[in-house]
């Protein structure tokens, strides 16, 4: 598919067929929201004719997730990401990005106004966290509040302005601090600060929110000074990538079929997609070798041809486990209604794989490995404000090992 009618009448009929089973709360969302390196798996074609358009269009499809929600939406997250075992991750990715913010912005030695960029704010939890980690350090604590100027960046104004009275209210501080914030209702792309002007980026569970997470990094890179840190957190796994995994992993979980009936589910699910696509190839395989195997059966053991370390495993199988407890709030939610009620918040995300998601990192400017990050990381270590055991800081450890779901990771700008 290369035409944009053709993508939007691929998207409608994958959301028509997935949310016509029983048991099924979810929706997909556009194709355009998976990461933009894999579109082509998904049957997408990008031409110089379409690109710009595709572009505009995957921004287009998160729009109505954050734009038309509050705070609930948050929670939620949170509900389904306790029930799903993960605990409050996105809290714990906030306290450790807080945590190391503040002992970044605590040691730079300038008297200058200190900027911190939070991009995807939501309802100030990175911020808040941050301001909470400062106000933690002795002594310092007081010159630091009264420097730093911090700009959030938040495509909703609904929810962003609620951290005014998180600060008065949650953190009891002088109203002064709140003084000290700059909001700015966009998106990461259209961020309006001076190039080289920011201290510190911190971000938390928003980056994924973007297809096409370069063209955003760049201007994320753009506005730091030169060794200005990203500190990061956010979701990764290897399932949205893939049309085949994506099915095969969650749909079973969410349907009440089996044996033949899941059979023909997958059938039909791979014949929605155009020729040329990862399903449609690996649909013409299985006419021609299998036909007497289970096609589901078939499909499970195609995606484990692709390569995943453990942490990677783990952190599939723990995205795939949080959509059934999502789908399993909104099931409650329509049993208390008596109508099906389907998520605010669609499946396919530009969840990256941690080693792609520093791929694309450094391919816009920002390191995650440089030799100034690992001195950084050294000093900290060192003065004993920080003891974790490096860059990447993978905050989920489960029985079976550690995850790669939930990580928060530092990135300087490279050197020109
Ligand atoms: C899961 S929330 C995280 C909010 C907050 N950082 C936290 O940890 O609680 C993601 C936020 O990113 C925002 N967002 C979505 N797309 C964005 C974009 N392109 N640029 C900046 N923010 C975006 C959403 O509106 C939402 O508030």
């Amino acid at each position: 598919m290369e035409k944009i009618k053709e993508i939007l009448e691929f998207d409608e009929r994958l959301t028509e067929y997935l949310t016509s089973f029983k048991g099924v709360y979810l929706n997909p969302g556009s194709v355009l929201r998976v990461p933009s390196y894999a579109w082509g798996d998904w049957g997408i074609e990008l031409t110089d004719d379409n690109i710009e358009e595709l572009y505009y269009l995957s921004q287009k499809a998160y729009e109505k997730e954050w734009g038309e929600t509050d705070a609930s939406l948050n929670k939620l997250v949170g509900v389904a990401s306790v029930n799903a075992g993960l605990g409050d991750v996105n809290a714990d990715m906030n306290n450790l990005v807080g945590k190391i913010a503040a002992s970044f912005l605590a040691d730079i030695s300038s008297d200058k106004e200190l900027r911190v960029l939070d991009i995807g704010a939501g309802t100030g939890a990175t911020t808040l966290a941050t301001l909470r980690a400062m106000i933690s350090i002795p002594e310092k604590w007081k010159t630091l509040l009264d420097r730093t100027k911090f700009i959030l960046v938040e495509p909703s104004e609904k929810r962003v302005l609620s951290i005014l009275d998180s600060i008065e209210n949650d953190l009891h501080m002088p109203m002064r601090v709140a003084d000290s914030i700059e909001f700015q209702f966009c998106k990461d792309i259209d961020i309006d600060v001076d190039p080289n002007s920011i201290n510190i980026v911190i971000s938390n569970a928003a980056i994924h929110h973007n297809a096409v997470l370069d063209r955003s990094l760049r201007r994320i890179a753009e506005t730091m000074k030169e060794g200005a840190m990203f500190v990061n957190g956010d979701w990764h796994n290897d399932v949205w990538h893939d049309p085949i995994e994506f099915a095969v992993k969650l749909y079973p979980k969410l349907l009440s079929l089996e044996g033949n009936d899941l059979d023909s589910f997958f059938k039909g699910y791979f014949e929605l997609f155009a020729e040329g696509s990862r399903p449609s190839m690996f649909l013409d395989m299985y006419m021609q070798t299998s036909l007497n195997k289970s096609f589901y059966e078939f499909a499970l053991k195609f995606c484990e041809l692709y390569p995943h370390t453990k942490a990677q495993k783990i952190a599939d199988d723990q995205i795939i486990q949080f959509w059934v407890s999502v789908n399993n709030e909104f099931k409650k939610e329509s049993e208390n209604r008596g109508e099906k009620v389907t998520a605010t918040i669609d499946t396919l995300e530009s969840h990256e794989p941690i080693p792609q998601r520093k791929r694309t990192m450094a391919v816009s400017g920002i390191e995650t490995d440089s030799i100034k990050v690992q001195e950084m990381f050294q000093h900290l270590k060192r003065t004993g404000k920080y003891v974790e055991k490096g860059n990447v800081h993978r905050m989920i450890e489960t029985p079976q090992g550690i995850s790669d779901l939930a990580a928060v990771m530092v990135a300087g700008k490279r050197n020109r």
